[in-house]
């Protein structure tokens, strides 16, 4: 299977988080910096998947949509947590307790997509149609460099699995 497609990019994705929250931790000068850029990465990685992964699982698993609307309610539990970071003083006791409870919001969220919902995706979408939504991937992150043009707010769990799948 080629590593453009959407799950292994999904999963190199999470990888990705596990090793910048560790890093953040060795982080000396220029802490406030790296956790905004985590930041925006996590909000790239949830919106690319309520963009093209949870709707297509929607439309072809059997509990794609149940699935579906579980992780964009926890995605929009990690935006809270990550926000909460985002009003205290960077690197004060306070910021590190709401870094550690964001970095365990995203952990246990990651650990269910990998569980459960990348493998009924597999299941259900067939590799071609997975290639197309890894390349569709890839794009939105470029559209979405450091997380602009996305509003940060929540979305919406009906509308996620309601959507279209992507063309
Ligand atoms: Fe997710
Ligand atoms: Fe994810």
């Amino acid at each position: 299977m080629s590593e453009f497609e959407i799950t292994a990019l999904v999963l190199s994705e999470h990888d990705a988080f596990r090793r910048a929250f560790t890093e953040l931790q060795d982080t000396g000068d220029g802490l406030d910096g790296a956790w905004r850029e985590l930041a925006q990465r996590l909000e790239v990685h949830a919106a690319a998947e309520e963009d093209m992964f949870y709707p297509q699982l929607a439309h072809d698993a059997e509990d794609g949509a149940e699935q579906g609307e579980t992780a964009v309610r926890e995605h929009n539990d990690i935006r809270h947590a990550v926000a909460r970071v985002s009003e205290l003083s960077v690197g004060s006791d306070e910021w590190w307790e709401a870094v550690r409870t964001a970095q365990e919001v995203n952990a246990e969220h990651m650990a269910e997509e990998e569980t459960d919902f990348l493998p009924a995706f597999r299941d259900a979408v067939d590799s071609e149609r997975r290639e197309d939504l890894g390349m569709r991937w890839l794009q939105f992150h470029d559209t979405h460099d450091r997380a602009q043009g996305l509003s940060g707010d929540d979305a919406d769990p009906e509308a996620v699995i309601a959507a279209d799948p992507a063309e």
